[in-house]
């Protein structure tokens, strides 16, 4: 089967990214990770990356705080079209995409984050939840666009919310169920990509 080539970009520390290179290295998802790439010259994901041997680069991001420096994102979509990904996939890239990235990926580029979109975009999306008082959140895997975590929602899955949960705690139980789903989305359009084109 054709094996989709994937990108990923992240800013912090990789916890998506090494569930994903771990079933690709364990043969359950048919994709090839051709790059990983962060806007941080530390940040662990880039050490994930090394130890599974897959190529990766820090991109510095120039002098804006929530968006790449758009000389910069054009040097991004050349990279990741050098390494021939047909798919990016944010993991903790903590920068907004704008016009080259979106036009080059155009519903080719997925998010995951940890609410139950459209509820609760943005930052410490969990604690946005504890302080709603919400009884239940969780996480969505969506097609991104020009604004902030929106877009085609392709998952999501729940987590309740219990009454002595923290926010650490509740966000440890989010992000263990990210490590199921953002697999599982991959795996979905893997096989897509496999019979026909994403
Ligand atoms: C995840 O919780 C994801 O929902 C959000 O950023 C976090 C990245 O975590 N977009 P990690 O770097 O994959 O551990």
């Amino acid at each position: 089967m054709k094996r989709l080539p994937i990108g990923i970009l992240g800013s912090g520390k990789g916890s998506n990214c090494r569930v994903i290179l771990e079933r690709i290295h364990s043969g359950e998802l048919a994709a090839e990770a051709r790059l990983v790439v962060s806007d941080v010259l530390d940040a662990p994901i880039l050490d994930i990356a090394r130890e599974f041997g897959v190529a990766n680069v820090y991109l510095p991001p120039g002098r804006f705080r929530t968006r790449l420096e758009p000389e910069i994102e054009k040097q991004l979509v050349t990279m990741l079209r050098d390494a021939e990904v047909e798919l990016v996939v944010l993991a903790g890239f903590m920068r907004v995409l704008h016009e080259p990235m979106l036009k080059a990926f155009s519903r080719h580029i997925i998010n995951i984050h940890p609410s139950l979109l459209p509820k609760f975009p943005g930052l410490e999306a969990w604690k946005q939840a504890l302080a709603a008082g919400e009884g239940t959140t969780g996480c969505t895997v969506h097609y991104v666009d020009e604004k902030i975590d929106h877009g085609q929602i392709l998952a999501q899955r729940e987590v309740t919310i219990l009454p002595n949960d923290t926010s650490e705690s509740l966000h440890a139980r989010i992000q263990a169920l990210e490590h199921e789903l953002y697999p599982a989305v991959i795996a979905a359009l893997c096989q897509k990509y496999g019979q026909e084109n994403l």
